[in-house]
């Protein structure tokens, strides 16, 4: 249960929801109903509550729960969608009410894991960064995995700043508007991967039903290229899946970095994984990050809630690159990676 105060400022104050015209409405009718609220206060603590709700609505709409809010959803409805009017709030609200039972047991159950497979380019990113850097195989970590789809980075098709790269062959395609691909390094030039790993509260299992609807269900009703990517991506993976820890970073991450090869360089990972850490926790989560360093030259890339304006003047979020020499912002991005925008940095001395 979480504090209904902190509920309602998360819903007035949230950002980033604007590619979803549905949800940016049902943020503010949310942020005003007090049913509501207290609903979305049954949100397991640290998980944002918006994600939450939201996604268990769209489980059980997507489950087939018949209602007239769903002719809200375009991925229920399709094409024939209703537009966002007077009516969707209080369709909203009614189905809460209807359906509250189930839907305060997905809040009580359920954590915020959506894989948003557009975010591979991350960790692919990071991997050319060390390749530029030096020929050694490397090991790879995901902090906050999830399904553990972009540890996977290396098995997808790219077109980046218009350019293909990566395997061509792959269902899963990733495009990410770049408006000066100079500054990135080869991302067609990757090191051997020694060791990959990922850490997660609660991985969710691709061969589970209900797992795999969840994180359809995170997807927002509106983009229905990234529930195209999931799928392809849930296949691909769970037809081989990478090594990944149940735990909580800030427990595992020692015992984890001490099962990687001593010496290797390894890349530490995380997108949308520290927003969901409860602030207190985040100097012990940044700790147990640093630690994967303590055996090997470390490269850390983050994506997380750094906000910045990109030089072309869009708002996006600071993707922070650590090695031992410091911190630096290397790239202003969308935070679902629909565009990166690289910075100088990117291109500077070659790390670690
Ligand atoms: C919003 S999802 C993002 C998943 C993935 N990084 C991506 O960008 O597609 C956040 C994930 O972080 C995990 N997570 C949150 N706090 C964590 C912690 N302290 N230790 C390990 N995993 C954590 C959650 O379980 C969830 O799967």
């Amino acid at each position: 249960m979480q504090d209904i105060g902190d509920v309602a400022e998360a819903f007035r104050t949230a950002r980033g929801f604007g590619s979803s015209p549905l949800y940016s409405r049902l943020l503010a009718v949310v942020a005003e109903d007090r049913s509501l609220l207290e609903l979305a206060a049954r949100t397991r603590p640290g998980q944002q509550p918006t994600f939450a709700l939201f996604g268990a609505v769209h489980y059980l709409l997507l489950a087939g729960a018949r209602d007239p809010l769903a002719e809200y959803y375009p991925s229920v409805a399709g094409a024939a969608a209703r537009p966002v009017d007077g009516c969707t709030g209080p369709a909203f609200a009614r189905f809460c009410a209807a359906y509250s039972d189930p839907i305060a047991s997905l809040l009580g159950t359920r954590l915020v894991q959506t894989n948003h497979v557009q975010r591979a380019l991350v960790l692919r990113l990071g991997l050319a960064l060390l390749r530029r850097a030096a020929s050694a195989p490397v090991c790879v970590v995901e902090v906050g995995c999830s399904a553990g789809l972009n540890l996977r980075a290396d098995r997808y098709a790219y077109t980046v700043g218009g350019a293909p790269v990566g395997d061509r062959s792959s269902p899963v395609q990733i495009k990410v508007e770049v408006p000066d691909a100079s500054l990135l390094p080869d991302l067609d030039r990757l090191p051997e991967i020694a060791d990959a790993v990922g850490i997660d509260l609660a991985p969710p299992d691709l061969t589970d039903t209900d797992d795999r609807a969840w994180l359809r269900a995170l997807v927002w009703p509106e983009n229905s290229h990234q529930a195209a990517q999931l799928q392809a991506a849930m296949a691909v993976v769970a037809a081989d899946t990478p090594r990944v820890v149940a735990g909580n970073a800030i427990e595992i991450g020692h015992p984890v970095a001490a099962t990687l090869p001593p010496g290797l360089p390894r890349l530490v990972v995380h997108t949308a994984t520290r927003i969901h850490v409860p602030a207190k926790d985040r100097p012990a989560f940044d700790a147990a990050v640093a630690a994967f360093g303590a055996d090997g030259p470390l490269l850390h890339l983050a994506l997380e809630d750094d906000q910045l304006v990109a030089p072309s003047g869009r708002s996006g979020f600071g993707l922070s690159a650590t090695d031992a020499r410091g911190s630096r912002t290397i790239a202003v991005a969308d935070g679902h990676l629909a565009w990166l925008e690289p910075l100088p940095p990117m291109n500077g001395t070659p790390w670690l």
